[in-house]
């Protein structure tokens, strides 16, 4: 990429920054954890987080982002020279391998999955079968770490092309076909005998379901889906031109990642009680679900494999964005070349990833009591992303000039629009946040 690449359209950038919001963590994340966590009531903590925390923070790492034009390190750096803000940046970059390894796992499985349906592998299996099947593969050693690896290496050498000629063509044709299949699979809910019931868990709220572990989670989850706490808006931000209004993009970007996550529940959950699966079944509940519809639709052999392409793809696009972080803090900040900080992080997240992969059944590698597996995904969207989210809402509500806020975000100091923005990101954002965090580790209680 040449130094400073930016995005060329405004579709492009929609795409890019959806394309990286838009991931298994709207098909694959999303759904496991709302059946997981009691269905609607967690649904509608998960909105809270994201109106009130995941749109101030994606502002904020736009803005972050933009003014400086730089990489998540240099741009703490740029603008506050001298002071510590910079290790926000560098928890990010920590963040960023550590997510890319786990992430790298489940998409693997996605590329294995549209292998699976060219086989035709699932017609003939119930449910239960399937359940199995997938159990069988992810515990299976060699080959999970194999799609694994593969993926890696796709999203290294898509990376390596660069901003405009990789990541912004790639979203903008294959994303909107997704969506397509995805009101499909919805259209197709709506006929399966679990309507009813799948559609009361995901909308009916049952308040006393409601855990603390629960918002928690969902907190966490709004950072994971919009892709914030990691540095990825920010640096995705620097590749925005001046003139377009970021909080416009922030917004569009938010509803279609929501807009998706939901439609994924629509799809999933009917068919969750259809079949009789346990909707808290845990992180195999898309690709036990998913298959189970797919024998049982027409057209379902293509479908599938039309289906399991696209997921990868936004997988793909997601990854991309995790990667990305890294490499331009690499490219920017040291004398490696972009091949050189891809090929370095690549390896780092693939050997890591790969640790994750086996930690699943093959070989016992824990921490704190769970699978590497397990730990990465908790200790990414539950600990560092909020962290350093935290941190972005805290620096630029607080320490940022007014004035660099008010001209990237296209206001005057005195409106309306302004104050209200900044009064949630100085107050609510952080005391949400931290709020959350204490009663999890258990120092406040009810
Ligand atoms: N948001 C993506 C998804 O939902 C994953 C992702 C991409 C991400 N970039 C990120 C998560 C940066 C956290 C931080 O699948």
């Amino acid at each position: 990429m040449s130094k400073r690449d930016k995005f060329t359209s405004k579709i492009g950038i929609i795409a890019a920054v959806a394309g990286s919001a838009i991931g298994l963590g709207n098909i694959w994340r999303f759904p496991y954890i709302t059946g997981k966590y009691g269905g609607a009531s967690f649904l509608i903590v998960y909105l809270i987080c994201i109106m009130l925390v995941g749109l101030p923070v994606m502002l904020s790492e736009f803005i972050i982002g933009r003014h400086t034009g730089k990489n998540t390190v240099g741009a703490f750096k740029e603008l506050a020279p001298g002071r510590p803000w910079f290790l926000s940046g560098w928890l990010g970059l920590f963040a960023s391998v550590i997510t890319l390894g786990f992430y790298s796992v489940v998409a693997g499985w996605g590329v294995k999955y549209i292998i699976m349906s060219l086989f035709n592998n699932f017609s003939g299996k119930d449910i239960s079968n399937l359940g199995i099947a997938f159990d069988d593969f992810v515990t299976s050693g060699l080959d999970p770490v194999f799609w694994q690896l593969l993926f890696i290496l796709f999203t290294g050498a898509i990376v390596v092309l660069g901003v405009k000629n990789g990541i912004e063509k790639f979203s903008k044709i294959l994303m909107p076909i997704f969506f397509i299949l995805l009101c499909i699979l919805v259209v197709n809910a709506f006929t399966l005998e679990g309507a009813k019931e799948g559609l009361a868990f995901l909308f009916k709220p049952d308040f006393n379901q409601l855990t603390m572990e629960a918002i928690f989670v969902a907190l966490g989850h709004s950072f994971f889906t919009l892709s914030l706490g990691m540095g990825t808006m920010i640096t995705y931000g620097s590749y925005i031109s001046k003139e377009e209004d970021l909080t416009k993009t922030a917004l569009q970007v938010i509803v279609a990642d929501t807009g998706v996550a939901i439609l994924a529940g629509v799809a999933i959950f009917p068919a969750v009680f259809t079949f009789g699966i346990d909707p808290g079944e845990g992180a195999g509940l898309a690709f036990v679900t998913l298959p189970a519809i797919f024998t049982n639709i027409p057209f379902g052999y293509i479908l599938s494999i039309l289906f399991f392409f696209l997921l990868t793809i936004a997988a793909l696009t997601s990854a991309i964005s995790m990667l990305e972080v890294p490499v331009a803090f690499l490219e920017e900040e040291t004398k490696l070349s972009r091949n050189q900080g891809t090929l370095l992080i690549c390896l780092a997240a693939g050997i890591f990833g790969l640790l994750c992969s086996l930690s699943n059944g093959a070989v016992n590698i824990t921490v704190m009591g769970q699978s590497l597996m397990s730990f990465a995904e908790y200790l990414s969207s539950n600990i560092l992303l909020p962290f350093v989210g935290l941190l972005t809402a805290i620096f630029v509500g607080w320490a940022l000039q007014k004035r660099v806020i008010a001209s990237e975000l296209k206001l005057k100091q005195e409106s309306t629009a302004y104050n209200v923005f900044m009064g949630i990101l100085k107050f609510i954002t952080p005391i949400a946040i931290i709020f959350v965090f204490l009663y999890s580790i258990g120092v406040i209680s009810f």
